[in-house]
């Protein structure tokens, strides 16, 4: 790996996270994804990593972008929003690298409608962390540096 991939958090965010701050604020808090880009930038700086922060609503993007990760990072934080319950191609992917992956969210999914409880990420993710909101992210870049420092 070369020397910024090893010291790179991927953290991936997908479909409609970019509403985050406006969409169902009783659910998702009102803090926006651009507050939680800046508040898990400056945590990983605290861990001595620097984070590598992107949203998007496609699914074959996010399919794209965890196969990088095993060359462009040491590690990946995702977010995979509704597609966490829908998306064989995405836990595919997760299984096709060997960098570790922290599924995060930022409600309580287990507290919520049925077809949440079942993730397709959790079982090929080194890690879970739902319902603490945004600072989800930070715990997930805590564990996650913990992790990689315990590896190294
Ligand atoms: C979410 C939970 C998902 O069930 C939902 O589809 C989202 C956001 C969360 O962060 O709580 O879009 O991943």
């Amino acid at each position: 790996m070369s020397e910024p991939a090893q010291h790179t958090l991927l953290i991936l965010n997908g479909p409609n996270l970019n509403l985050l701050g406006a969409r169902e604020p009783d659910t998702y808090g009102r803090v926006t994804l651009k507050e939680i880009e800046a508040q898990a930038k400056a945590t990983a700086k605290g861990f001595g990593f620097q984070t590598d922060f992107r949203q998007t609503n496609l699914e074959g993007t996010l399919v794209d972008w965890i196969q990088e990760a095993e060359t462009s990072a040491a590690g990946v934080i995702l977010n995979a929003a509704a597609y966490t319950h829908t998306s064989v191609a995405i836990h595919d992917a997760i299984a096709a690298i060997s960098k570790p992956v922290i599924e995060v969210h930022l409600s309580n999914v287990f507290a919520r409608e049925e077809y949440r409880h079942h993730s397709y990420v959790s079982d090929v993710a080194a890690g879970v962390i739902c319902g603490f909101g945004a600072h989800g992210y930070m715990l997930a870049v805590d564990a996650l540096a913990s992790m990689l420092r315990d590896q190294s």
